[in-house]
């Protein structure tokens, strides 16, 4: 199974609506091809992971990074797993700023990757969570 991990930034700023219709299409795909993840949004910046088939998280991650909404795409990882980190998520969100809104964000991403074994990608969505959390 491959995992890819990145940040980008969206070109305009995504309202609450358009997030949704993203989280809906996603949730869609990503379950159909067995791909799960989490991603996070504060304001116009994401963290995303990926995590599946090989061939279904390239093809994903290229729709992703041919979307007009993104600018640039930054790699954090990409590397071959034995098991999912995400279990069965086809895709969990959490945000803060301007779009969706969780009035902790840090907190609630720590909650969130609690359970997760691999320390670096808790370590990278904390410090994306703590990050925005000094910013707004
Ligand atoms: C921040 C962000 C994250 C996204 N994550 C996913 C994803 O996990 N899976 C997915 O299929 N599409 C995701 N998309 C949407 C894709 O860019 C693209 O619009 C979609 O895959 C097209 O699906 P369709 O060909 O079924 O219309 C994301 C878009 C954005 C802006």
């Amino acid at each position: 199974m491959l995992q890819i991990v990145y940040i980008s930034s969206a070109r305009r700023p995504i309202g609450s609506d358009q997030l949704e219709e993203i989280l809906d299409i996603s949730r869609r795909n990503n379950q159909l091809h067995q791909v799960t993840g989490l991603l996070l949004a504060a304001g116009r910046r994401f963290l995303q992971a990926l995590e599946g088939p090989s061939d279904a998280v390239l093809a994903t991650y290229a729709r992703i990074a041919a979307d007009p909404r993104h600018g640039a795409l930054v790699q954090l990882g990409c590397r071959t797993v034995e098991t999912r980190q995400f279990g069965d998520w086809s895709m969990a969100f959490r945000g803060g700023g301007e779009i969706g809104g969780a009035a902790d964000l840090r907190g609630e991403v720590e909650r969130l990757v609690a359970p997760l074994d691999d320390a670096n990608l808790r370590a990278q969505f904390a410090g994306f969570a703590e990050l925005h959390a000094r910013a707004a």
